[in-house]
């Protein structure tokens, strides 16, 4: 193999540049020249495919988004569409592609493999929802977003003896509500994963100011229901709060990288060539236990499970 691609697609998601770059430079180091692929499978059908060398990725590592771009690109779901996207790798004389994003991306990646195109993924999307692996590329960054965005609210509510609730990005996981609810402290989490209780949520507020408490603060993934909606179920319970609301979309998603996703970034896209080049295909990186290994596309879609850590849910119910 002489040739690769590399592609980020779907959400956007920091650390995604680090595994860029990680591809490119590894791949030169391997012998290898690496073609960016813009705009997702987008670019890859209508051939927006630019070589990129060591130089190109240069001053990208601290910086969020995506150097590449991305986008959402549904005609990539037919086989038609696919096989454009082979016509168009064929033409470029590319041999192998990684490509990073989330589940929906997989499956791009996927039927690429099962058309006999090698091609391997690279978790990145901040949801942290990808079965098979303990960590997604974006979800440190944004869970330390939202836990700044979380203490700013606590401080304004505290101030006026408001309770807020605060809407997080998560539309089939609650990871990013669990994680930046158990950091910030929150009076309640509500989550897709587990069924919520109206009443236990008022009880945790009237509780907390009982206690002395000028705030409460209820942290909600997106997927369950918009914030406004929960609102006005609570206030069907109990109209005494003084409430608000805060959606906080997509600040979540921009922003310097940590440490974190650049580290495992640079992992993820180094591990991803020398996959490519050892002849493997249909299969994406995983961090489990802090190693780098790998899952079958079939496995992550067939076989395994995302599991949100609802001990940690748990764990928040004690220390309100
Ligand atoms: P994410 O990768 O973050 O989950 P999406 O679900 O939007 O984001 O998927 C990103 C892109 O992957 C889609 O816009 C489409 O181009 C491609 N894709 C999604 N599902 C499939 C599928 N079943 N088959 C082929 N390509 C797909
Ligand atoms: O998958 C990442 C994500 O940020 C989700 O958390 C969110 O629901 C979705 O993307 C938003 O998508 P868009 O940017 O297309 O509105």
């Amino acid at each position: 193999m002489k040739r690769i691609g590399v592609m980020t697609s779907g959400g956007d998601a920091p650390g995604m540049n680090a595994a860029v770059r990680a591809v490119v430079r590894r791949g030169e180091s391997l012998g290898i020249e690496v073609y960016g692929i813009y705009n997702g499978y987008k670019g890859l059908v209508e051939g927006d495919i630019n070589r990129i060398t060591s130089g190109d990725v240069g001053g990208i590592l601290n910086r969020g988004g995506t150097v590449l771009f991305s986008a959402r690109y549904p005609e990539f779901k037919t086989e038609e569409g696919q096989r454009k996207g082979l016509e168009q790798l064929e033409k470029f004389g590319i041999e192998g592609v990684v490509v990073i994003g989330g589940d929906g991306s997989f499956r791009g990646a996927q039927s690429l493999a099962k058309l006999g195109f090698p091609a391997i993924g690279i978790p990145g999307t901040i949801d942290n929802d990808i079965p098979g692996t303990d960590y997604t590329l974006g979800f440190d960054t944004t869970v330390n977003t939202v836990t700044e965005a979380l203490d700013r609210v606590r401080d304004t509510a505290g101030s006026h003896g408001r309770v807020l609730v605060v809407e997080v990005m998560g539309r089939d996981a609650g990871d990013i509500a669990i994680w930046g609810g158990l950091s910030a402290g929150a009076e309640a989490i509500v989550i897709p994963e587990t069924d919520y209780d109206v009443n236990q949520i008022v009880n945790n507020i009237k509780e907390g100011f009982a206690k002395g408490k000028n705030q409460g603060l209820i942290v909600l993934a997106e997927g369950v229901m918009p914030a406004r909606q929960l609102i006005e179920h609570i206030q069907s319970i109990d109209n005494s709060f003084n409430i608000r609301e805060v959606v906080l979309g997509h600040i979540q998603r921009g922003g310097v990288p940590t440490v974190r996703d650049r580290v495992i970034g640079s992992r993820f896209g180094a591990r991803a060539v020398e996959l490519l080049l050892e002849g493997a295909s249909g299969l994406c990186v995983a961090l489990v236990n802090e190693e780098i290994g790998t899952h079958t596309f079939d496995d992550i879609f067939d076989n395994l499970l995302h599991e949100p850590k609802l001990h940690l849910y748990e764990l928040n119910k004690y220390l309100i």
